[in-house]
């Protein structure tokens, strides 16, 4: 058993949170099971400008979601950017929304609400100009600058779908994108800016849409004022067209489950898929969760340090904190510019009171010594998060301890691009916490442990994570494709939304996710899938085969490891040779982030006489398990194994 914290009581002191105890939780946790309609339409009424109310609660269930999807508020009308904007006028008009921290340490600047408001209202006038229309899609490829979220409530403020592109995608990523949804308008930078380093954003941009004649106009934000390619009659300049633009003071009208944003995200099979996410649903679970689960309060400086590229950055620092009226923080630059204390240094400089950010970035800075931390004066800290990536228990207690000084309670929030929100994490003031542990659901989360003959496990044990009910904020279909979305989350176990995690319950009903129990890798918090690796490595010059796993990794958590059996007649013999052309491929065809760790060559992959890889000794391999190999009888050649298990490599 693991040890537990209490919550602090500076993190209970001051708390107007109607969840203050486990009581509170439990008893709100069984009314949003047993009444949802009940709990999300008083929830939603109550923290949304709706223009029209609604009367309906939840529609649908899993066992039909096959021929119509889940609708949450359906006869319900409203612009989301109206309660993420308008409404705060009267009240909050000169409240910071986005203090914005550049690349460089203290350089940026701050937008109000009313500003916010007047930048967004503008933003979409020049849309509107450049015949943006309700529905269609618009591409956001970006870096972290404001006016990243004032281009996503642009393109809601019309009623049109952002998908926005996280910065580091290479071209090819950018223009399946761009295709898959069939975007008109892409909004980009010249550059963008991060730990000195330029990001040449328009330049990939220009690549991607090379002879693709669907996007008709590209609105480019100016960052560093580089030199960049432009192309007459498409391309038009933030500064010269948003300034004088006609304000769309009149938001445009949507139902509640008109579409708000596609997010592609990774999966075990093909591309990524395309996530959709409608209006009301999703900015009522964003408005929830981010209030309850980190206990918000008026006077919070909340800073979330992930990319609006992710799903993190759509609910947790434009959606979820504007809806409830929040400063939240923008933050361009990496936890390592100049130095390992930038974080830190920005926390005391703005006075942050809630910090969100990945396990990845803990388990690095940790990695640097206390004293870029206690250098600094972090008293303004009340409640740390962490999200994206299981978190090892010694991390998890250095936020605690040398982060938080002891003061402050960790939300270790479990979540996903396809939950919209926060799912199965601790309530600030009211969850004791033990490292490691994601603990308790939220309301409306109903988690069913599945064993390997797919039932339910009851009490402590641990199985594969799925969601019983449906909650407001889940994703609705994958773009184009809703048979897809019912094959992947809903065709495992019939009746249960499947996560792809693992998890372990203990006997206080406290949950540890595991990790991935599919083909999806998880390498410093970035999801992608092995998938997407094979494919880009069997396009390779000397490559026959190619099978890619995940492997244990101290800092990032998960590396990737790639298995490669050459071509016959292939002149690299070399696997470093192979390695650098493997990841010069990945980077061009995936994008930077994508890099493999280790290669090994290998005379053939173990498949079943059916011709299926067994992966399984492949991952228990990469893993450094090879005596853990389990049953290989039914190998078509189990003589490969022996020279894989040879061959392994590793990082030490
Ligand atoms: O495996 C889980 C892991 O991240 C996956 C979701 O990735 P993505 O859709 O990119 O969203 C990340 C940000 C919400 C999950 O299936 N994951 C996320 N949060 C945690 C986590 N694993 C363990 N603990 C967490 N707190």
């Amino acid at each position: 058993m693991s040890e537990t914290y209490d919550v602090p009581p500076r993190v209970r002191a001051g708390s107007r949170s109607p969840i203050q105890s486990l009581a509170d939780w439990r008893a709100a946790w069984l009314a949003a099971r047993d009444d949802p309609d009940a709990t999300w339409l008083r929830e939603t009424t109550s923290r949304l400008a709706w223009q029209k109310a609604p009367s309906r609660g939840l529609e649908g269930s899993f066992h039909d979601i096959a021929e119509a999807p889940i609708r949450w508020f359906s006869d319900g009308e409203l612009n989301i950017t109206e309660s993420c904007l308008d409404r705060h006028l009267a009240t909050r008009g000169d409240k910071i929304a986005i203090p914005w921290e550049g690349d460089e340490p203290g350089a940026g600047g701050q937008l109000s609400y009313r500003e916010l408001h007047q930048e967004v209202c503008r933003a979409a006038g020049a849309l509107r100009a450049m015949g943006v229309q309700k529905g269609e899609r618009v591409i956001i490829y970006m870096g972290m600058v404001p006016e990243a979220a004032i281009a996503m409530l642009a393109c809601a403020r019309l009623g049109a779908v952002h998908s926005v592109v996280f910065g580091g995608f290479s071209a090819e990523a950018l223009r399946d994108r761009v295709r898959d949804c069939d975007a008109s308008v892409v909004i980009t930078q010249d550059q963008g800016v991060r730990g000195g380093r330029p990001i040449p954003l328009k330049a990939t941009c220009d690549e991607a849409l090379e002879g693709e004649r669907g996007v008709t106009a590209v609105l480019v934000f100016q960052r560093t004022g580089a030199d960049v390619g432009w192309v007459d009659g498409r391309d038009v300049w933030w500064h010269d067209c948003v300034p004088t633009a006609e304000p769309v003071t009149e938001a445009v009208v949507c139902a509640a489950e008109d579409p708000l944003f596609i997010l592609y995200t990774s999966g075990s099979t093909g591309r990524p898929k395309g996530v959709v996410h409608t209006c009301g649903g999703y900015l009522t679970w964003a408005s929830y969760t981010h209030e309850v689960v980190f206990d918000l309060r008026e006077d919070d400086v909340y800073a979330c340090v992930a990319d609006v590229g992710w799903i993190t950055g759509h609910t947790y620092i434009v959606y979820g904190p504007l809806c409830n009226g929040a400063t939240t923080l923008m933050f361009e630059s990496t936890p390592l510019y100049p130095d390992a204390g930038r974080y830190w240094d920005l926390v005391a400089r703005h006075r942050v009171s809630i910090f969100y950010t990945a396990p990845t970035a803990i388990r690095a800075l940790a990695a640097q010594g206390d004293d870029f931390v206690t250098r600094y004066d972090l008293s303004s800290l009340r409640v740390l998060g962490t999200v994206g990536e299981p978190i090892n228990p010694d991390a998890w207690r250095w936020y605690r301890e040398v982060v938080g000084a002891g003061r402050c309670t960790i939300v270790d929030t479990w979540w996903q691009t396809e939950t919209g929100g926060i799912a199965i994490t601790p309530i600030a003031p009211a969850t004791p916490v033990r490292p490691g542990s994601a603990t308790l659901p939220n309301p409306a989360i109903v988690p069913v442990l599945m064993d390997d003959q797919g039932r339910p496990i009851v009490g402590p044990g641990e199985g594969r994570l799925c969601l019983a009910q449906p909650w407001p904020g889940m994703a609705r279909t994958v773009w184009g494709d809703h048979p897809r979305y019912v094959s992947t989350y809903f065709s495992t176990f019939p009746g249960f939304y499947f996560t792809g995690d693992g998890c372990r319950r203990d006997g206080d009903g406290y949950h540890w996710i595991t990790g991935r129990v599919d083909d999806v890798l998880n390498v410093s918090g970035h999801r992608m899938g092995t998938a997407e690796f094979e494919a880009v490595l069997v396009g390779v010059d000397s490559i026959a085969e190619a099978a890619v796993v995940g492997f244990p990794h101290a800092l990032k958590g998960q590396g990737v490891y790639a298995y490669l059996v050459l071509q016959p007649d292939a002149d690299i013999t070399e696997p470093e040779a192979l390695h650098a052309a493997a990841n010069a491929a990945c980077r061009q065809q995936i994008g930077a982030h994508a890099r493999i760790d280790l290669v090994q060559l290998v005379p053939g992959l173990p498949k079943t006489r059916s011709g299926k890889v067994m992966r399984r000794i492949l991952r228990k391999v990469a893993e450094g398990q090879p005596d853990q190999l389990g049953d290989v009888s039914t190998l078509a050649d189990p003589s490969v194994v022996a020279s894989i298990v040879a061959g392994a490599r590793s990082l030490s």
